[in-house]
């Protein structure tokens, strides 16, 4: 990795970059950046990409979720909270159904900077800059907010540094407790019309929790029941900002981005020989990159051997994010060529991008059957190409919010205005989220009897 440093990026093509008025601003911004303390530290990082080397070799799973995009008028503790516990529920079921542990990683403390299809958005005759994430500029449309403005990243950093703080203190402080998590999910099967199928299953996963009390073994006494390890992802969009956050490990000697413990490349700056790869490549930290309907095999293979040239286990986890309709006649050809070549990687699904739509009202949404559908896809060309469907990848909240359509609470098109709150793309709310995790628990549950069945043969 001689070739590489913190600032290589720089020198190779670049897209997705904000325009900012001041460069000499954004120098000063960077340099203060550069002397704050680090958000996550080295060890935290190769902790997670042991963790999903255990994914790569199909012995956990992957749940990645969070907001589309954090915002400065969104951060409240509630918000924060409320996110963190609905994916602790979505994982006690399936760590329960697919009996293997779930590598929990949200999509937090951190997550501000936005791709956009254009740079420019036009309303009436009025054209200006594209809003591109509140690290960046401001979403209100007028002039003056969307000016690129570098002290957003100061104010960027210090929530993620409230934010990540008061995650550290739930998943470790008694917040995570696996009998609260569980309660809260018999709050969502009794209380609920979404809820109400799931009843046999949260059933189970009471009499599992019973049987083990009763054996001595509780919350009290066993810390892996008393609290959880939670990482930190966000897409590696800003790379100034990246940059001043990456420092050296005195422990390996390793370049890291101390922003959050895992980093990945979006599907719109993904280019093998662009700034976007060029800085993931040098990082410790465990990466990913998304993978849509106009990526190559070719390009995928190449930016595999860049972006985890020693093939480590538990290094690169493949996002796919094609679209319900498009995952069969795009998947299986990567999922073959990568198994082929004995490339260890994770292959996690996001089926969330793929799906956007406008409602009849001009907002953007998800249908929840689609989401469902490319989850459900996805699962069975890993099947039938005997790779490992080893995670998702939601954009979620914990608020009750009316973004994406359908779900057991049918949310209707009509209704979708009523608590709209994105400020980018819709989010799956909290009963829409745990009951996507139910219906995935029985794929899972058949994708590991299946492993397991191969494995004894
Ligand atoms: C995202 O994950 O928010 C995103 C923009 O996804 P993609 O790069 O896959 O379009
Ligand atoms: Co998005």
């Amino acid at each position: 990795m001689s070739d590489w440093r913190p600032d290589s990026w720089r020198k190779r093509p670049i897209v997705q970059v904000p325009e900012y008025p001041d460069a000499a601003a954004v120098k000063e911004v960077e340099a203060e950046l550069a002397s704050y303390p680090p958000l996550v530290f080295a060890g935290e990082a190769r902790n997670l990409k042991r963790e999903l080397a255990q994914v790569a070799e199909g012995k956990a799973f992957l749940l990645q979720g969070g907001d589309c995009a954090e915002s400065f008028a969104e951060f409240h503790p509630n918000n924060i909270r409320d996110t963190f516990r609905v994916i602790l529920q979505m994982a006690v079921v399936l760590t329960f159904a697919a009996s293997c542990p779930v590598v929990k990683v949200g999509r937090l403390a951190g997550q501000f900077a936005k791709p956009r299809s254009s740079n420019t958005e036009t309303i009436d005759d009025v054209t200006l800059p594209s809003y591109r994430g509140d690290i960046i500029n401001g979403p209100a449309f007028d002039a003056e907010s969307r000016v690129p403005d570098p002290a957003r990243m100061l104010k960027a950093f210090s929530q993620s540094a409230a934010t990540l703080n008061l995650l550290r203190a739930f998943a470790q402080g008694g917040y995570a407790n696996l009998l609260s998590v569980h309660r809260w999910n018999l709050d969502f099967v009794s209380q609920s019309a979404a809820g109400e199928r799931y009843q046999e299953l949260a059933d189970r996963i009471g009499e599992a929790l019973a049987f083990m009390e009763a054996c001595g073994i509780n919350p009290s006494n066993v810390q892996q029941l008393q609290g959880t390890d939670f990482y930190t992802s966000h897409e590696a969009l800003l790379l100034g900002y990246e940059q001043a956050l990456t420092r050296v490990d005195s422990t390996s000697g390793d370049w890291y981005d101390t922003s959050a413990h895992m980093l990945w490349v979006g599907d719109r700056t993904r280019q093998p020989e662009g700034a976007h790869v060029e800085f993931l490549r040098g990082i410790g930290n465990p990466v990913a990159c998304k993978v849509g309907p106009t990526t190559e095999v070719d390009d995928l293979m190449r930016l595999i051997d860049i972006l985890n040239p020693d093939n480590e286990a538990g290094r690169l986890t493949l996002i796919t994010r094609f679209g319900a309709d498009k995952v069969e006649e795009h998947l299986p050809k990567f999922l073959r060529k990568v198994r082929e070549e004995g490339r260890k990687v994770v292959w996690s699904c996001d089926p969330m991008h793929g799906n956007t739509k406008s409602s009849a009202g001009g907002l953007k949404t998800r249908p929840f059957d689609r989401v469902l559908k490319e989850v459900k896809q996805v699962f069975a060309c890993h099947k039938a190409e005997g790779t490992y469907a080893g995670g998702i990848h939601l954009e979620l909240t914990g608020q009750n919010v009316t973004e994406c359509i359908g779900g057991a609470v049918a949310i209707t098109e009509e209704g979708l205005s009523s608590r709209y709150h994105t400020h980018c793309d819709p989010r799956l709310n909290a009963s829409q989220s745990i009951e996507l995790a139910f219906q995935l628990a029985e794929a899972l549950k058949e994708e590991r009897e299946a492993l397991g069945a191969s494995a004894a043969a």
